[in-house]
């Protein structure tokens, strides 16, 4: 309020003053063109007079001169005549004129020393004269004088009023311009500002909640999205310092970003980390004229990308998105997440021969189905393998340079895509300490023996330090592949393969999640009831329903979602108390749609849930919502936070962290999470309802347990879950596998002889 009024007072000062000296500057024009249009005027007057008075001066025609001053005397402003003797001796004179021009004026005595006219503004107390001059000649001499007295004070009059109309009036637009602009300010500027002001004062006392978000406007729109981008951090930074005050009294060992972040700081000692994956974490797609980023459906994105964000660094991927190029400069980098920069990404730009043989083919329709057991035949192609060879080396390529300068970096490579990395990388820098995290299983022997380049796929991983999966029992297989595959030495006491004067630690690392942060909040404001949520869920889908079960995946056939659909079916057939209360809600993101088996399956479960559906369906009802799309986190989170159950039915999976995220959500302790046994997520998460996905009725037996369970059960089942995934959350995952890449001191120096990696 001090500062509108503040504003108030020094723009109507400001106005006034402004108004002033431009009115006082135009009145002043006016009495200089007034005074001389007067001067002309006299001027005029005067000679004519001149030459209708010399002749009878000369004739001493004083009645002619009387005649002549009384005629002249009355003419607009003109407030009298006077001609003088040249002793200046009055020989004529206007009756009207005031007295005081009987004497010859000085400026009259003047002009008749010097024989020239002269004119002159004379204030006689309250009043303006203009005396004009002009002398007289009789026979070529000077014989007197004649002068005008025009009276002057009309010219004041005028440049008073000229002043004061022009001033109220300007004076008034001024004000009234004034008043418009402070409105406006007060609209778009002190409202918002006086808004945030006390939006800033809630947050830094405590007083607000998370949900309620700054005042928007025009103007205020950049400073609302920066000053919510650190108000987030603030609550992050203090939820991160509670919790830490709170592990310290429980004096428990708890894993946060900020830990991560000194641990990798201490351990690493200022050398660079590069983390390598197909799939990158942001993806810019354009729409219409605008771009726009997206976080793709990948289990790999959500578990690394806190880790960048924490300890910075480079994250080269594949660019994709059809606005990649655009928004990358000249090396393909930018800086990422799009709203708090933190660490590099790093685009490596592919032909599309190159990406459907290396992706599509090589990877997705040979290593994928070979290391999942979904009954699914792997394709091998030797152009596809081709293809495969030249993106690793492409990849290589771009990790070297990224490398350039840097000792004893830590390259954490992800995934099938890049089994031939870890080799290509220590052949060049063997002082690199590079570690390989497999993020889907390893099958048997005999099953991986299948493929035709086993034993190039098995020798490029070997060149790593440290290759991770998920369990042990996925570490044991790929022993075993090892040992009948490649010739090496196993130690089967630390778990390490010695081959090439290389050791490489084989070593499970159950991945996780960020799972203090996975509770995104609720998109509609201050978080309601469970119930609540529920109820808007179902009801945006159009049906009435009690209870409300979710599935979150990629469609993939290793997911199991026929197998799902097929298990509510029965559900319903057995218990149908049920049908018209429990409808199910499948989140599909499309995934690898290029692929015929993936294009094929989106249309087949479409098909089967529309089966199920017609069968128990009611006009206000059903049991089965197939969403197909890509949903955002946030769009997850309600389903997450609502849904009585969630089902993870993977015919095979390396962890699966669609598990986790439904436990991380469920901060009402509620919920009941049924798990494949056939994924590794179930070697941790005991208190799910663990079952076979092929076998049905063992699955639709469960829905009913999960339906059916008590309250108090739920929370015993699910407070134990949240513990276990709060304790082995995505923060020691990455320390423990930084950690462990650390110890093994690389042997070697950096090499600079051997060629950069070829393409084949
Ligand atoms: O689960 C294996 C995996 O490669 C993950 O690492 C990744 O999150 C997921 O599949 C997604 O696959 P894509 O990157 O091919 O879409």
């Amino acid at each position: 309020m001090r500062i509108t009024l503040r504003l108030i007072l020094a723009l109507v000062l400001a106005a006034a003053a402004v108004v002033f000296i431009s009115t006082g500057f135009q009145a002043r024009q006016e009495q200089v063109r007034l005074e001389e249009e007067l001067e002309r005027r006299a001027s005029v007057l005067a000679e004519s007079l001149q030459e209708s008075a010399e002749p009878l001066v000369a004739s001493e025609n004083l009645e002619g001169l009387r005649r002549l001053v009384q005629r002249f005397g009355d003419r607009e402003r003109l407030a009298g005549i006077v001609v003088y003797a040249s002793d200046g001796q009055p020989l004529a004179i206007t009756a009207s004129l005031p007295a005081r021009f009987q004497e010859l004026p000085e400026i009259a005595r003047e002009a008749v020393q010097t024989d020239q006219g002269r004119d002159a503004f004379l204030v006689v107390g309250q009043q303006r004269w203009h005396l004009e001059v002009l002398p007289l000649h009789r026979a070529g001499q000077v014989g007197g004088a004649l002068l005008l007295v025009h009276d002057a004070s009309y010219i004041d009059v005028q440049r008073n009023g000229l002043w004061r109309q022009n001033f109220v009036r300007l004076l008034f637009h001024v004000l009234l311009i004034s008043l418009i602009t402070l409105l406006i300010v007060q609209w778009n500027l002190l409202r918002p500002l006086s808004k945030t002001i006390e939006w800033i004062r809630r947050l830094r006392t405590g007083e607000l909640s998370e949900h309620e978000s700054l005042p928007k406007g025009e103007l205020f729109g950049p400073l609302a999205r920066e000053v919510t981008h650190m108000a987030k951090s603030l609550t992050v930074a203090r939820a991160a310092a509670e919790e830490e005050a709170k592990l310290r009294h429980a004096g428990e060992s708890h894993w946060t970003a900020e830990r991560l972040k000194e641990h990798v700081r201490s351990v690493l000692q200022g050398r660079a980390l590069v983390v390598v994956a197909n799939r990158e974490p942001y993806v810019h797609i354009r729409e219409g004229r605008q771009i726009r980023w997206v976080m793709p459906a990948s289990g790999l994105v959500t578990a690394v990308e806190p880790i960048l964000r924490a300890c910075g660094g480079t994250w080269i991927a594949h660019g994709s998105g059809d606005a990649d190029r655009e928004t990358a400069d000249a090396h393909g980098k930018l800086k990422v997440p799009p709203e708090t920069p933190s660490y590099t990404l790093k685009r490596v730009w592919l032909t599309k021969e190159e990406e459907d043989g290396y992706y599509y083919c090589f990877a997705n329709e040979g290593l994928w189905p070979l290391c999942h057991i979904a009954h699914t035949r792997p394709i091998f192609k030797a152009d596809a393998w081709a293809e495969y060879q030249r993106v690793n080396a492409k990849f290589a390529a771009a990790v070297l340079e990224e490398l350039e300068g840097t000792e004893h970096p830590c390259v954490l490579i992800q995934d099938y895509h890049f089994a031939l990395l870890p080799r290509l990388i220590k052949a060049r820098r063997p002082d690199a300490m590079v570690a390989l995290f497999w993020h889907i299983p390893w099958p048997n022997p005999e099953a991986f023996a299948i493929c035709p380049w086993a034993r190039d796929l098995l020798d490029g991983m070997l060149g790593a330090d440290l290759l991770g999966f998920h369990i042990q029992f996925h570490c044991n297989n790929f022993l075993d592949t090892v040992d009948r595959l490649v010739e090496s030495r196993i130690d089967w006491e630390r778990f390490a393969v010695n081959r090439h004067e290389q050791t490489t630690l084989v070593k499970p690392f159950p991945i996780s999640i960020a799972a203090e942060e996975m509770n995104e909040p609720y998109t509609g404001g201050a978080r309601p009831a469970t119930s609540t949520i529920r109820e808007n869920l179902l009801k945006g889908l159009g049906v009435t329903a009690s209870y409300l079960g979710v599935g979150v995946d990629r469609i993939d056939y290793t997911k199991g979602i026929g197998e799902r659909f097929r298990a509510i079916e029965r559900f319903l057939e057995q218990h149908k108390e049920f049908q018209g209360q429990f409808t199910f809600v499948e989140l599909g993101a499309p995934s690898r749609t290029l692929i015929k088996r993936y294009h094929d399956l989106g249309a087949e479960l479409d098909a089967e849930a529309d089966r199920i559906n017609r069968r128990f369906q009611t006009r206000t009802w059903k049991p089965i919502i197939f969403l197909k799309k890509h949903h955002s986190h946030a769009e997850i989170a309600p389903f997450y936070q609502a849904a009585n159950l969630c089902l993870v039915t993977s015919l095979h999976d390396g962890m699966n962290l669609v598990a986790k995220e439904f436990i991380a959500a469920r901060t009402d302790g509620q919920g009941v999470l049924i798990l494949s046994g056939l994924t590794g997520a179930s070697r941790e998460l005991h208190d799910a309802l663990i079952v076979n996905p092929y076998d049905i009725d063992q699955t639709a037996d469960a829905i009913h347990v999960a339906l059916t369970m008590g309250e108090a059960e739920q929370r015993a089942r699910m407070e134990r879950m949240r513990q276990t995934i709060h304790e082995r959350n995505i923060y020691r995952w990455a320390a423990d596998l930084v950690s462990e890449l650390a110890r093994l001191r690389p042997a070697r120096e950096p090499k600079v002889s051997p060629a950069a990696p070829q393409a084949v």
